[in-house]
C-alpha cells in the first residue's frame, strides 16, 4: 500500500494555536521578521529543528519514573552504559548535556593550534568547537555534492581522495582525529554510504589518526544504507548501525535526534587513556561521569529511545514521509536539494526567488512569507547565517520525531505551494540590527519595498 501511516497512536495530545494572517503580521512586525524571536506559543507548525523537539513513547515515559537520580553510580547510568555499549561496541560512554559539550570536551583534549580537523562536513558547533581550541575545521564533500540538483544515493559521501592529500600535505601529528557525520545535516541531511566510512576507517587506520563519528543520526543514515547500498536490504537497522561504529574508535552524538530525548549527549572512545582526560575534564563542567549534567531520568529516556529507534516500521515511516514532503513540493516546481534528505527537506530558495540576490537573503524572505501564510516556522540557512560565506540560499525544513502527522505534512505541501504560485511578488529584506557574532538567532529585518 501508498498511504503512509505513522507506527503509532496518539495517547496524549497537545495543542496547537491557530492564528489569522493579520494577527501574523502583527508578530511578525513585534519579531523584526526574525522567526527566531516568535515565542512557539504563535506558532502552528514548527520545523525549526528535529532538535529536542521528538515525542516520547509511552516506554520512555515509563522508564523516565524509574529514573534514578543518585549523584554517582546511578542505575539509570548503568542502563544507558550497556545500552550504548551493545549497539556502538565502544569501550567509554560518557554521558554530556547535549552534542556540543561532547564536542567541546572532545576537542579540548585532542585539538591544538597548528591542527587540522577534516570531516564530510563539520556541523555548525563541531567547526566552532574545533576551531575555539585554535584547530581547522575543513569539510571534504567532492564537487559533485556541492551542486544541490545533483541525484546521488550517498551524497554525504567524504572525498576520500582529498583526504589522503590532506594527510600527506599536513603529515598525520597535525591531524588529531578525522571526523564523518551521518547523515551530513549541513549537506541536506544527506547520508554516508558504508564503503565510503569503511574506505575513510581505513585511511585513519593506516594512518593511526583517531576515527570518530557524528552520530546525530545514525539511524536515519543505517537506514538509506539498507535502501541504496547493495548488499545491506536483508540487514536490520541494528545490525548496520552496529557495523558503521565498528568501523570507527569514538564517537561524538546528541541524544536530542536520533534517542528521542529532548536533551543529553554522549562522548564514547575506545581510547581509556583519553577518556581519563575526557572524564576530568566533564567533572569541570558537566558533572560526574555517571550523569554528565543531566537528571537520571533523561539516561533512561535515551537508552529507550537508542533501542526504539533502529525500528524498521519506524525508520521506514520516517523516511518515506520526509521524502513525501520532498517530492510533493519538488514535483510541483519548488526546488528542493535533491534527492531528500533525512531529517529535513531543504528548499533553494535562491534558485525559487532569483529576482531576490543574496545580499537581500531570498531564503528569509521566504521563511517570512510561510510564516505569515500559513504559521509555519522555518529557518533560513543562507547568507543570513554564512555572510560572505554562505555557498547556497537554503531554506530548511526539519521535521521534529513522531510529532506531526501525515496530514500537518499535506498542510505544509500545500502552504509552500501556494507561496510558490506567488512567489514573484515576495520582496528582499536588510539586517536592521545585529549582534557581533551568530547574528541569524537576533537581528532584526527591515522588508524592502
Ligand atoms: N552535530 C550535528 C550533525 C548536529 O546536527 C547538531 C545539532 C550537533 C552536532 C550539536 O548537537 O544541539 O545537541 O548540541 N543540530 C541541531 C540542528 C541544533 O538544528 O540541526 P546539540
Amino acid at each position: 500500500m501508498k498511504t503512509i501511516i505513522e507506527p503509532f497512536r496518539i495517547k496524549s495530545v497537545e495543542p496547537i494555536r491557530q492564528t489569522n494572517a493579520a494577527e501574523r503580521a502583527a508578530i511578525l512586525e513585534r519579531a523584526g521578521y526574525n522567526l527566531f524571536l516568535i515565542p512557539s506559543d504563535d506558532i502552528l507548525i514548527d520545523l525549526l529543528t528535529d532538535s529536542g523537539t521528538s515525542a516520547m513513547s509511552t516506554s520512555q515515559w515509563a522508564a523516565i519514573m524509574r529514573g534514578d537520580e543518585s549523584y554517582a553510580g546511578s542505575p539509570s547510568f548503568y542502563r544507558l552504559q550497556s545500552a550504548v555499549q551493545n549497539l556502538t561496541g565502544f569501550r567509554h560512554v560518557i554521558p554530556t548535556h547535549q552534542g556540543r559539550a561532547a564536542e567541546r570536551i572532545l576537542f579540548s583534549v585532542l585539538c591544538r593550534k597548528g591542527h587540522v580537523v577534516p570531516s564530510n562536513t563539520h556541523f555548525d558547533t563541531t567547526r566552532a568547537n574545533i576551531e575555539f581550541t585554535g584547530a581547522e575545521a575543513v569539510d571534504l564533500l567532492p564537487a559533485e555534492a556541492l551542486d544541490t540538483q545533483a541525484l546521488l544515493p550517498f551524497k554525504g559521501d567524504m572525498d576520500t581522495v582529498a583526504l589522503a592529500r590532506l594527510i600527506d600535505t599536513h603529515g598525520t601529528g597535525r591531524i588529531p582525529l578525522i571526523m564523518l557525520t551521518v547523515t551530513n545535516n549541513s549537506g541536506g541531511g544527506q547520508p554516508v554510504s558504508m564503503a565510503n566510512i569503511e574506505a575513510v576507517s581505513a585511511i585513519a587506520r593506516e594512518a593511526g589518526i583517531p576515527f570518530y563519528l557524528d552520530a546525530c543520526r545514525f539511524a536515519e543514515n543505517a537506514w538509506f544504507i539498507r535502501e541504496r547500498e547493495p548488499g545491506y536490504a536483508t540487514w536490520t537497522p541494528r545490525e548496520i548501525a552496529c557495523k558503521m561504529f565498528s568501523l570507527a574508535d569514538g564517537c561524538t552524538f546528541s541524544a536530542k535526534k536520533d534517542a528521542f530525548a529532548n536533551i543529553g549527549g554522549l562522548l564514547c572512545t575506545n581510547d581509556s587513556k583519553l577518556a581519563v582526560q575526557e572524564k576530568n575534564l566533564l567533572i569541570l563542567t558537566e558533572g560526574f561521569p555517571t550523569y554528565g549534567g543531566l537528571a537520571g531520568r533523561d539516561l533512561e529516556a535515551i537508552a529507550v529511545g537508542l533501542d526504539e529507534v533502529l525500528h524498521p516500521d519506524y525508520l521506514h515511516y520516517r523516511i518515506a514521509s520526509t521524502s513525501y514532503l520532498g517530492r510533493n513540493i519538488a514535483d510541483h516546481g519548488v526546488p528542493i536539494v535533491e534527492p531528500p534528505g533525512g531529517h529535513a527537506i531543504y528548499i533553494d530558495a535562491g534558485r525559487m526567488l532569483p529576482h531576490i540576490p543574496p545580499t537581500l537573503f531570498p531564503a528569509q524572505s521566504l521563511a517570512v512569507e510561510l510564516y505569515r501564510h500559513a504559521g509555519i516556522r522555518s529557518v533560513e540557512i543562507g547568507s543570513v547565517m554564512f555572510g560572505e560565506h554562505a555557498r547556497n540560499e537554503l531554506l530548511r525544513l526539519a521535521i521534529p520525531r513522531r510529532v506531526y502527522t501525515q496530514s500537518h505534512i499535506d498542510y505544509v505541501v500545500e502552504a509552500i505551494l501556494e507561496v510558490n504560485e506567488r512567489k514573484a511578488s515576495l520582496g528582499g529584506y536588510e539586517i536592521a540590527g545585529q549582534p557581533e557574532f551568530l547574528r541569524h538567532f537576533s537581528c532584526r529585518f527591515r522588508p524592502l519595498a
